[in-house]
């Protein structure tokens, strides 16, 4: 299920391109290290925010990704600045909350944002409420888009057979 949820939110919302930049967030999770391995197979430059150096390293040095960053010990804008010169073509939303915002005003012109998952607020009492993001999306004519994966149920004999191979 986290593989196609992998497949079809990057596949059909993503829209990677070879030679663009790809930012992934909760990336050491299930979902999200299909994701940048798909991102990968594509031709991009996956660049992932986790929650441990362990993370990061695994995602580098196993996973093969670009970049990695460490939400607990770094600046996560600052460094996704750095991270992506050419700014953010595609960023797989998987937590929302301040990591999601760092995002925005880094975004390319008609840059895509499959929202996966909010896991940062899933247990929050009250609204969750940070950037207003209309602006970001207008200035750069990007596409955000929520989806579960059961909207591509007729597509799942697809799906396992990519992944497969
Ligand atoms: N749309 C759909 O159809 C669909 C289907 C499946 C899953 N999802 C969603 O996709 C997301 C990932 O699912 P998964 O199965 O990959 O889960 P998972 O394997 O449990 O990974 C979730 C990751 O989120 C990170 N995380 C947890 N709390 C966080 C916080 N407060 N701030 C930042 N990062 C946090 C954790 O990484 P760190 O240790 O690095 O923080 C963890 O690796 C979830 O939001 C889930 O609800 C959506």
């Amino acid at each position: 299920m986290t593989g196609l949820t992998a497949y079809f939110g990057l596949l059909d919302i993503g829209k990677p391109k070879e030679g663009g930049t790809i930012v992934v967030s909760g990336a050491a999770g299930a979902v999200c290290s299909i994701v940048g391995q798909i991102a990968k197979i594509k031709g991009c430059r996956v660049v992932d925010i986790a929650g441990s150096d362990e993370k990061v390293k695994f995602l580098i040095d196993e996973l093969g990704f670009d970049e990695a960053i460490n939400y607990n010990t770094q600046n996560v804008g600052a460094a996704l600045q750095e991270a992506c010169p050419n700014e953010i073509d595609v960023y797989f939303e998987n937590v929302g909350g301040t990591i999601g915002d760092a995002v925005f005003p880094l975004l390319n012109n008609f840059a895509r944002i499959p929202v996966c998952g909010a896991i940062s607020s899933y247990n929050h009492a009250s609204e969750d409420v940070g950037l207003r993001v209309q602006s970001y999306l207008i200035k750069t004519s990007s596409l955000m888009q929520g989806f579960t994966v059961g909207n591509y149920l007729s597509r799942f004999g697809e799906g396992v057979e990519a992944l497969a191979g």
